[in-house]
């Protein structure tokens, strides 16, 4: 066994694979109750979507989070991995009729409403069960954060949420529909946010609307932030666990909340994105006319976060201590984007080597595809490759 690795296990099984250090996941999740300890009033519900897995699921509900769901599937597999029902939140823009109804005949914790069209459906669809449904509405507070294009979500340009502008006019709607009860307002501004100042901008906007819907004597009793916080994908090891001190600190030095308010989180990535590598095996390293490719077994449809968002993470040949070389890190796949990093230097590198694709964790098995027909990549635990 390399550093944490289990290499001898490794070799019996068909790579690429995804491999969860279940250490790490649980003293991130041991972080997180630590820090949220200190608030009364906080609760933190994970984002399915960074990573469905029923072995990290299984974890995760252990440690008492609730789930974060946007879609009927991923109400499901927080059932299915045991998640308490009511703590379920149910976001999205593009919420399917049978979609709202798996929440009603479970009786999930909220619906977290993005439009006016949903809205009117959500309730008529309570209506024929005889249920009363409870909603916040997704705010977008035209908030901007420091990440790449694609992951940004707060800004008005985007299709995420109700401007608010029309804030007033939906919550009055809501009043007047007989099987909703508006219970808070939701946000989420982006994704790998690590400027703090990011979350105080959100913080401040809040503020400003809590401040006039209390003009207009409207209760608000559930206060939902989002997600966002980051990790750092650069120097991945056993104790880079994302900065949760700061992040809750930041929410509690800076939100107005009032006392019979609780707050709610959907923390994705920075729950699951370090424990989590792309384990892959190199085929072939192959001399270009000026440069040297090392191709692996695994490819962008196993990870596609460098090709998608250009994103880094970082590479290690974890079976070799041959002296350090460059190399295009390269997978299988017909299209010249797939590439996981370029000029990388590694242990040299030949065929067979086990090679790492660190801080994988998150949103990369479930967004897993099956391009030129491959089959997805599973997923192991430390605790079952002992
Ligand atoms: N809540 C809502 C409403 C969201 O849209 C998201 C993520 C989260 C919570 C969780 O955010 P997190 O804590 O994980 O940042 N595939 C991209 C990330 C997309 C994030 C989408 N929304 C990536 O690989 O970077």
């Amino acid at each position: 066994m390399k550093g944490t690795f289990p290499i001898n296990k490794f070799r019996e099984l068909r790579t690429p694979f995804y491999y969860y250090d279940t250490k790490v996941l649980r003293d991130t999740l041991s972080h997180i109750r630590t820090e949220v300890a200190k608030y009364g009033n906080y609760s933190v519900h994970y984002a399915v979507k960074a990573n469905a897995n029923p072995k990290v699921l299984a974890i995760i509900r252990e440690n008492c989070l609730g789930a974060d769901c946007v879609s009927g599937g991923e109400i499901r597999a927080a059932i299915k991995a045991g998640f308490p029902t009511d703590k379920i939140v149910f976001a999205g823009v593009g919420k399917a009729d049978w979609e709202i109804n798996l929440g009603l005949d479970y009786d999930i914790f909220c619906f977290n409403v993005e439009s006016v069209p949903e809205l009117e459906i959500i309730n008529e669809l309570a209506a024929a069960k005889g249920k009363i449904a409870n909603v916040a509405f997704r705010i977008n507070p035209n908030v901007g954060a420091h990440t790449h294009a694609n992951i940004t979500t707060g800004l008005a340009e985007n299709k995420f949420g109700i401007s608010m502008q029309d804030m007033n006019h939906v919550i009055d709607m809501a009043h007047d529909m007989k099987n909703l009860r508006f219970i808070g307002l939701h946000f989420h501004i982006g994704s790998q946010i690590l400027d703090m100042g990011d979350f105080v901008a959100l913080c401040n906007r809040i503020n400003e609307l809590q401040d006039k819907l209390e003009a207009r004597h409207i209760r608000i009793e559930h206060v939902n932030v989002g997600g966002g916080l980051g990790i750092d994908y650069g120097h991945p090891n056993r104790q880079s666990i994302p900065d949760f001190k700061s992040y809750f600190e930041t929410y509690n030095s800076h939100l107005k909340l009032r006392p019979h308010q609780t707050l709610h989180f959907e923390l994705g990535r920075a729950v699951v994105g370090q424990c989590g590598s792309l384990i892959s095996q190199v085929l072939y390293v192959k001399q270009g006319a000026n440069k040297q490719f090392a191709i692996l077994d695994a490819g962008m449809t196993d990870l596609i976060r460098p090709a998608l968002y250009q994103a880094f993470h970082k590479i290690e040949n974890i079976t070799s201590d041959a002296p350090v070389q460059t190399y295009d890190v390269v997978g299988p796949i017909c299209e010249s984007s797939d590439v996981f990093g370029k000029a990388i230097d590694l242990n040299g590198v030949k065929r067979g080597d086990f090679i790492a694709l660190r801080s994988a964790g998150a949103y990369g098995e479930i967004m897993a595809s099956g391009y030129n027909c491959r089959e997805l990549p599973q997923g192991y635990t430390s605790d079952e490759l002992v």
